[in-house]
Parts: structure tokens; C-alpha cells; sequence
């Protein structure tokens, strides 16, 4: 086989089967790409109203600890439109967990109960990679408190690629709560593996940990600045907006200093770069005025639009062969 060849066969071989998605570093480079190839072709069924079977008579156990609107209902779709249906609980209070009963426990009856994989929401950084520990079917981090949410980030560069046409060599500027925001702690590895280079705006104290960033800064070859000013979004191919996470505030006072921190409205955009596109993970609360919502650069809704196939090609690879 020609090296070429030889390439080309190990981009389309599925590598995912059986494994768990808990943290966006477990998938390489090709990975990605496999899995942004197999969203494509999921999106064009969706679009096209073509049926597609191939979870048949799979379930998916939901085992949501934490509220959620778009990620939820995008798996519940997601499963369906396969062919397979879902079960499980939408928050805590739904579960025995309010009896006592431990993560371990809960992971272990659900895989026990012949559901084909969980996914799994949590307010502890690390809850995905304890539950794996107890499970018997993949399970899928769909937030583990203010640690990893991979499948955000895989629809987040799949909207890279709708939007922009690509997901390699941008200027991308996150703008938020980055110390807890979990989508911006999946998101920059994946924008790093593709060479983006990546402007942190964030107050002083919600700036990305710095863990995080000297892990950018030494292992990937791309451009790292960090700043607490908007105005370094306004040159950038990509404004990635995030909320102030209010629930990983002890006190409701501090909250409130960092709530409104940033916002975007129509004298920004009126300054921003042409061809500039808006992202934001959900849930918008006052970064975004809904005044630019009708642009053709806020892409925000279609980016959540783009949770149903991305997650489509994710519950696929890792359930079929
Ligand atoms: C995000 C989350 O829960 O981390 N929402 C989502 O999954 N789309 C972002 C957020 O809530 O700010």
C-alpha cells in the first residue's frame, strides 16, 4: 500500500469503538477529524430527512446530576435519529442519589441494566473518569463540573467548520468566565491541535488556570496572549463568548461583580473585523446582545443546531464497529 494510501485507510477506520469520550484529549488529531467527517455526513441525512437505523434497538442512559438545556435534548435527538432510544435523569433530585446513593452505584446499575452507553453530567471536575471506573459501556462526559466537556468541543470545531470552512490556522478570542468554564477548558486543546492561535479575555481572576495555559504554551506550537480587554476581539476571525458562571460562585456577591463583564452589542460588531463570526456554548445571558442575534456573523444558534449531528457521529462511533 502507497503511504498515501495507507493514510487515507486510517483516517477512515473507526478507532472509537467501545472507548470512552471523558476528556478532549483522548482523541488525537485524526480522531477529530474522523468524527467531523462522519458529523458531516450525519448532518446531511438530518437535512435531507434521510432515516438512519444503525443504534436499533441501543439505549442511551442519561444520567444528568446537573441542569442542561441544549446538551440533553441534543442526545436525546441524537439517539433517536440513529435508530435507539434513551432513559435516565434529568437532575439529582429525580434519582435515589437524594437516598444516599453513591456515583459508583448509580453508573453500575445503569451498565448493568443493559443500557448501551451513558452520559454522564456532574458538578465534580473528574466525576466522568470515576464513572467510567463502574461501567461496563462507554460513558461520555457531558460536563464534569468545571473540568471537561468534550462533545462540546467537537461541535464547537464542527461549527469552525460549517462557519469558517475550516478549523485550522484562526484567530480565536474566548471571552468569559475561563477559570470555570469547562467548554473553554475542552475547547482550547482542540483549537490547539488544529494550530488556531488563541486570545484569553477574561477579569484577572477568571483568567484560564494557569495550568492550562503553560500546558498551550509548551506543547503546542500555536500563539497564546491572554488580557482582561474586550477590544482585543475586535481584530480576531472568531469571538467565543461565555457566561460568568454563576453556580461555581460560593458567594452570590461575588457573583454579581463579575456578572455583566463583558458584553457584545452592535457598536462592537459595528468595530469588529468583517467576516468575524459570534460563538457561544449556551446559555447566553447578557455577554451577547440579542440585538446582533439577526447579523450573519452570530452563528449561536445554528452552533447549537450542530450538538444533534456532532453527537450523532460521537454515539455512532463508539457503538458501532
Ligand atoms: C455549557 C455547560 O454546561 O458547560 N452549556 C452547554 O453545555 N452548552 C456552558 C454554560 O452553561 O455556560
Amino acid at each position: 500500500m502507497s503511504g498515501a494510501a495507507r493514510n487515507k485507510d486510517a483516517n477512515s477506520r473507526n478507532s472509537l469503538y467501545g472507548k470512552d469520550l471523558l476528556d478532549i484529549r483522548d482523541l488525537d488529531k485524526d480522531q477529530i477529524k474522523f468524527l467531523m467527517r462522519r458529523a458531516d455526513t450525519m448532518l446531511e441525512a438530518l437535512n435531507s430527512r434521510t432515516r438512519l437505523d444503525p443504534l436499533k434497538n441501543m439505549i442511551l442512559g442519561k444520567l444528568f446530576f446537573e441542569e442542561s438545556t441544549r446538551t440533553r435534548q441534543s442526545f436525546e435527538i441524537a439517539i433517536q435519529k440513529l435508530g435507539g432510544g434513551y432513559t435516565g435523569f434529568n437532575s439529582d433530585k429525580e434519582t435515589s442519589v437524594m437516598k444516599g446513593e453513591s456515583l459508583a452505584d448509580t453508573v453500575k446499575v445503569m451498565s448493568l441494566m443493559y443500557a448501551d452507553v451513558l452520559v454522564l453530567r456532574h458538578p465534580y471536575a473528574g466525576a466522568g473518569r470515576e464513572a467510567a471506573k463502574h461501567s461496563d459501556v462507554p460513558v461520555i462526559n457531558a460536563g464534569d463540573g468545571v473540568g471537561q466537556h468534550p462533545t462540546q468541543a467537537l461541535l464547537d470545531m464542527f461549527t469552525l467548520r460549517k462557519e469558517k470552512g475550516k478549523m485550522k490556522d484562526l484567530n480565536i478570542a474566548i471571552v468569559g468566565d475561563l477559570a470555570n468554564g469547562r467548554t473553554v477548558h475542552s475547547l482550547a486543546y482542540a483549537l490547539a491541535v488544529f494550530n488556531n492561535n488563541i486570545t484569553f479575555i477574561a477579569p484577572p481572576e477568571l483568567q484560564l488556570p494557569r495550568r492550562i495555559l503553560s500546558d498551550l504554551k509548551n506543547n503546542y506550537s500555536i500563539s497564546v496572549q491572554k488580557t482582561s480587554s474586550i477590544e482585543a476581539a475586535l481584530d480576531v476571525d472568531v469571538i467565543y463568548m461565555t457566561r460568568i458562571q454563576r453556580e461555581r460562585f460560593e458567594k452570590p456577591e461575588d457573583y454579581a461583580h463579575f456578572a455583566t463583564s463583558y458584553t457584545i452589542d452592535e457598536d462592537f460588531m459595528s468595530k469588529a473585523k468583517s467576516g468575524t463570526i459570534v460563538m457561544h456554548p449556551g446559555s447566553r445571558l447578557t455577554e451577547i446582545s440579542p440585538k446582533i442575534d439577526s447579523l450573519p456573523g452570530s452563528v449561536y444558534f445554528r452552533q447549537a443546531s450542530y450538538g444533534v449531528p456532532t453527537r450523532m457521529a460521537i454515539l455512532e462511533s463508539l457503538l458501532v464497529k
